[in-house]
């Protein structure tokens, strides 16, 4: 592998994005009340509904939003009561409490440490003993830690409370793994799409149910740039409230076709098309994440989530002995970006994000240069 002028990255996002889709973004500009917008907002619904695994016939709706993440982290709560349930286990759901607090809610705080996540057997226990809820929020994949949540167990909790609206994070899931938001009841859905989606940020897609619309529309106070139902109107409506930034609208339009006609598979899984080239996608991440978790093992290291909470975009690993630092920094010298530990976990851990248009063979590629990087710095602390 020849070395690049800037290192690939690996980093938890943003990720890597194509050169192509890069182009996509230096296209002309049009107005945004042209026509020209209307057809570029109508070649994502088809996707979108892929990327949120809607069902046939699904009542939920889909939508674009200009705003980082945290924009319609706000936003799901704007539409719901003031009773809510925060599960906390990382950095990123603590941020979903604190918006939570910051809207004036009643938020009740469940949490669990870094690394793991909060049994499903308190969740309930909560939900049935402090509740009613108004809604439950959620991180499925913590970036910070590498932890995802099991959506079938999550939902199959969620279902015996249907008075509480499930308001979920899938910022570092989508793209990576099945959403199948139908079929597990959830009522808000969001993800900037800077990780698996691999594109540069600035939007972030969102999906909602016809009951949170619903209900959401007879809330006062939904504040007015984040209100949730200017938002999916302005989409369904092709007419934003606001100027969006197009430039990443044509990006996410080519990615999402893309993933959509199997373009960014592997060669062989080529000739999948629709639904069987996104659950080919799911794969390769579920493979890439079984290739980083053998690598870390062979070199006596350990992820921090227990197995069955492994996200399939995000490794997080445990230092042991090795000097996080110095191991980045080698790593980078050869021509890769992994990511340091988040907060209170940094030089302790560090990520690697296998998720986006990165394929198996290309991880392989990067292991090895890791390793040898690993065996620089063991060497030279052995030395010292
Ligand atoms: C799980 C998760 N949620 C929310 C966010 C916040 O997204 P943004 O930085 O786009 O606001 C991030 C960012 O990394 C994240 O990983």
């Amino acid at each position: 592998m020849t070395k690049p002028v800037r290192p690939i990255l690996w980093i938890p996002g943003p990720t890597e994005v194509r050169p192509e889709i890069l182009a996509e973004c230096s296209r002309p500009m049009i107005g945004h009340r042209s026509k020209a917008m209307t057809v570029l907002q109508e070649r994502l619904d088809p996707h979108l509904k892929l990327a949120f695994g809607l069902a046939d016939g699904s009542d939920a709706s889909v939508a674009v939003h200009t705003c980082a993440g945290t924009g319609l982290m706000e936003s799901s709560l704007l539409g719901v009561g003031p009773r809510v349930l925060c599960v906390v286990n990382g950095s990123f759901s603590k941020r979903f409490h604190e918006i939570a607090v910051a809207l004036g809610k009643q938020a009740v705080k469940l949490s669990a440490p870094m690394g793991s996540q909060v049994p499903f057997a308190q969740i309930e226990q909560a939900l049935s003993q402090q509740g009613p809820f108004d809604a439950l929020t959620i991180v499925s994949n913590e970036t910070s830690t590498g932890v995802r949540t099991p959506l079938s167990e999550l939902a199959a909790l969620t279902r015996k409370f249907r008075e509480t609206m499930v308001l979920v994070d899938f910022v570092s899931y989508i793209a990576g793994a099945p959403i199948d938001f139908d079929e597990h009841g959830f009522d808000f859905g969001f993800a900037g799409i800077q990780k698996a989606l691999a594109l540069p940020p600035g939007l972030t897609v969102a999906c909602a149910s016809r009951r949170y619309l619903e209900q959401a529309k007879t809330r006062q106070s939904r504040g007015f740039y984040l209100d949730p139902v200017k938002v999916f109107a302005g989409h369904a409506e092709r007419a934003t409230m606001a100027t969006p930034a197009i430039s990443l609208y044509y990006a996410l339009a080519q990615e999402l076709e893309d993933i959509s006609a199997g373009v960014t598979l592997p060669a062989s899984q080529k000739g999948k098309t629709g639904r069987a080239a996104w659950q080919a996608r799911f794969d390769e991440h579920t493979r890439m994440q079984q290739v980083t978790e053998a690598w870390a093992a062979s070199n006596g290291l350990e992820l921090l989530p227990a197995p069955a909470l492994r996200s399939t975009t995000i490794s997080c690993i445990q230092a042991g002995d090795l000097d996080v630092p110095a191991f980045l920094a080698a790593i980078k010298a050869r021509g890769h970006e992994l990511g340091n530990g988040y907060g209170d976990l940094k030089d302790k851990t560090f990520r690697i994000g296998h998720m986006g248009d990165h394929t198996e063979s290309r991880l392989a590629e990067m292991l090895q240069l890791a390793d040898d990087a690993i065996a620089e710095v063991r060497g030279a602390r052995a030395r010292s």
